[in-house]
């Protein structure tokens, strides 16, 4: 598999990769290798220019993206309840769900509060949240920890671990070397030779 955007260089080529459930892989590369495009051909809505990416046993995709965007004026709850909402559960479930996955990433202070009055990494941290709440056999995430301190970061590399042992597929863009040694496999874009 290989992708160049229009009047552009080859980002990467000959990339062959599979991946597998119950696993994290650390995608690194430095800025402009192809990070964010790699997670988007792997999310399925960017088609790669060379080559084909076979999805076997995907349902739902979670995407994190690398400037966590929300709806200002709603509560933080709300955005994490809304995927458990859609995926059929009753309006209580969804609130003690959110509550309960925003307890995990630290937010449980404030979940009633609107998404505009949330700092960076508290943003960052309720979008992996709300992904999270759709349970994603894939899950991709973009720089997570770029707006954490050590010990928040540290947080969100356990969790992903965590999820990664249920069962799911977390891919995670990092330039943290921390957070890349707590990965299962690394992806280098751009291997120094
Ligand atoms: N839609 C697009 N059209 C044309 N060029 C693009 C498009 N999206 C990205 N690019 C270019 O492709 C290259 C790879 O971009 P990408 O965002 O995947 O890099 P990255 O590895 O995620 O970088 P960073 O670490 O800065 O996030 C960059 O040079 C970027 O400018
Ligand atoms: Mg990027």
């Amino acid at each position: 598999m290989g992708h160049h955007f229009p009047g552009g260089h080859d980002l990467f080529s000959d990339l062959t990769l599979a991946l597998v459930p119950k696993t994290v892989y650390a995608l690194t590369g430095p800025s402009g290798s192809g990070k964010s495009t790699l997670l988007g051909i792997m999310a399925g809505w960017i088609t790669p220019t060379a080559g084909a990416v076979v999805r076997d046993g995907i349902q739902q995709v979670g995407r994190v993206f690398q400037n966590p965007h929300g709806t200002p004026g709603r509560t933080a709850v709300d955005h994490v309840a809304l995927p458990v909402l859609a995926a059929g559960h009753h309006r209580d479930e969804a609130h003690d769900e959110a509550m309960r996955l925003l307890g995990d990433f630290g937010l449980t202070s404030i979940a009633d509060n609107p998404f505009r009055s949330l700092s960076g990494g508290e943003a960052q941290r309720l979008m992996l949240a709300r992904a999270i709440a759709g349970s994603p056999d894939l899950l991709l995430v973009d720089e997570p920890t770029a707006q954490l301190d050590p010990h928040a970061a540290a947080t969100i590399t356990a969790s992903l671990g965590a999820l990664s042992r249920e069962g799911m597929i977390v891919v995670v863009a990092t330039h943290d070397h921390r957070a890349r040694e707590a990965c299962d496999v690394v992806i280098d874009l751009a291997p120094v030779p």
